[in-house]
């Protein structure tokens, strides 16, 4: 188990869970490293969160990976978040779908490269008929883009 099982409350396990992938580059910048360094933390705390909510019986987890607004950020580290994104995919899927996991993609992904697209269009199918928590991967989403 990936987590310290007395400090939870069985009986009060939230249905769904969100979490906004914020703060990787003031936390690296803390540890005097790079926002790279930041981002692929966050990419391996993702990793233990989809675990330990699985493990809790939470239903969904929903993760803000990428918002419109991102798109300002310099092109090397939108470069560097896809390949996050395609390497946790690559890396992770196969795992979570002996999980049970239910891979869903919210947002507009048609800005994306085509392969990632392609990739996550795959990861859904596959774990589709999943029972397990639900991970919605919330990419290109906005609150002007919604209303
Ligand atoms: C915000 O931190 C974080 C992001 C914009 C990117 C989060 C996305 C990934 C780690 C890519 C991988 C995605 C998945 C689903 C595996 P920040 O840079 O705004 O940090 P700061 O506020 O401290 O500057």
């Amino acid at each position: 188990m990936s987590f310290e099982k007395n400090a939870v409350d069985a009986g009060r396990i939230p249905e769904h869970i969100a979490i906004i992938m914020d703060g990787n580059g003031r936390w690296a910048r803390r540890r005097l490293r790079p926002r790279s360094f930041g981002h692929r933390a966050g990419m391996e705390a993702l990793r233990r969160a989809v675990q330990t909510c699985g493990e809790l019986g939470v239903r969904v987890l929903t993760v803000y990976a990428f918002s419109t607004e991102n798109w300002k950020r310099p092109q090397e580290e939108i470069s560097f978040l896809m390949g996050l994104l395609q390497e946790y995919l690559g890396r992770e899927l196969q795992e979570l779908h002996r999980q049970g996991v239910v891979v869903r993609v919210l947002g507009d992904i048609s800005p994306l490269d085509p392969r990632i697209q392609a990739e996550l269009r795959q990861a859904q199918a596959l774990t589709a008929g999943n029972r397990g928590l639900v991970l919605n991967i919330a990419l290109n989403y906005g609150g002007r883009r919604e209303l």
